[in-house]
């Protein structure tokens, strides 16, 4: 098992190797004595409840928690504040006090409705993450970001809360669809353009398949030392939206049909040629990124017009007047944050 530590204000393990999701319950409770007798809530979704469900429950009743379970249905459109509510009504009937704790089952919309509830119920509980996507296993469930969905937009109402910690069983991801695993892919190929060059490599290789353990690791290992010195998202973390400016519009564009993975591996690729334009990059670097993707089996054509995109990304949570942070690669290995005006953008964009 790899153990990566997390070093926010109060830092967490996480756990990492094939195989633990039957020893979830005395592999959290060996770090966090406090959890055995204590009650949990495992939230999870109606995909992922039926497969884990009963194997988590037992692992944590092993060792020594009261358990009970909360099932949402499956999909972003449960990222609501309706639902939010329900579920922390659900928390106060079971009388779920503040020394409890919730466990995240499944992927992200399930980590971050729980993490959003866990930091607001009675002002603040414990929770713990265990992804069963490769996506939340890379992203979501490791920095603390929580959140729901408002009518206006994606991840417009959240709190950062960092779990107490999270365990990743990458033997779960053998069961995913081949879509949702490459939305995890594109996720992980993604560290390695913002600093690992060898990491873009393995996983362009094939790594993800005969090495998961390591490269999930190294993926967490990146976003825990981003995350460790910009906790709260004030400046290096924006490195992790490489892709995300463009991609975020894709998927709002596209009515979340395309998923958030393709979207940013089409970003990724746009943010490449944006970096080509303005010749922060060279050619064969961003040549070398599209066919990287593209070999990993993401389609590349964006269906929708720069002017449409431009007008999205007008809307971007991090726009500062007429500023947007886009973030480029000047090598693979090497992204940095490029504050770039609307008029620039909109000139890269129509050549
Ligand atoms: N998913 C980007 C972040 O955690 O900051």
């Amino acid at each position: 098992m790899i153990i990566q530590t997390i070093h926010t204000q109060k830092p967490y393990p996480v756990y990492i190797d094939n195989g633990l999701l039957s020893h979830a319950g005395i592999t959290f409770a060996e770090r966090l004595p406090d959890l055995v007798s204590k009650s949990v809530v495992i939230i999870s979704d109606s995909n992922v409840m039926p497969l884990y469900g009963q194997i988590v429950a037992e692992s944590l009743q092993d060792a020594g928690c009261r358990v009970s379970t909360y099932e949402i249905p499956a999909g972003e459109t449960s990222k609501n504040w309706s639902l939010l509510g329900e579920l922390l009504e659900h928390l106060t009937n079971l009388q779920l006090t503040r020394s409890d704790y919730l466990v995240a089952l499944g992927g992200g919309v399930v980590g971050d409705l729980t993490g959003f509830a866990a930091s607001i119920y009675l002002r603040g509980i414990s929770f713990l993450q265990i992804p069963t996507t490769l996506l939340s296993a890379v992203d979501s469930s490791v920095g603390g970001k929580t959140a729901v969905n408002l009518k206006t937009g994606k991840n417009l109402a959240g709190t950062f809360w960092q779990p107490k910690a999270v365990l990743c069983d990458t033997d779960v991801f053998d069961s995913l669809p081949r879509e949702v695993f490459l939305d995890g892919v594109a996720e992980s190929i993604k560290y390695g353009i913002i600093g690992d060059h060898a990491l873009f490599q393995d996983i362009l290789h094939g790594g993800l398949k005969y090495k998961c353990t390591e490269i999930v690791a190294s993926c967490i290992a990146m976003k825990g030392n981003i995350v460790a010195e910009d906790e709260f998202d004030r400046g290096t973390r924006e490195l992790l939206n490489l892709g995300h400016t463009f991609g975020h519009a894709i998927e709002l564009l596209s009515h979340y049909k395309i998923s958030h993975g393709h979207a940013v591996a089409i970003g990724m690729d746009m943010a490449a040629k944006t970096a080509a334009r303005l010749e922060l990059c060279s050619r064969d670097c961003c040549n070398e990124i599209s066919d990287a993707l593209t070999r990993l089996g993401f389609s590349l054509n964006c269906p929708y017009s720069m002017k449409d995109l431009f007008q999205v990304m007008l809307q971007d949570k991090k726009r500062r007047n007429n500023i947007i942070d886009l973030i480029l690669p000047y090598a693979i290995g090497d992204c940095k944050i490029y504050p770039i005006t609307l008029d620039q953008l909109k000139e890269v964009l129509s050549t």
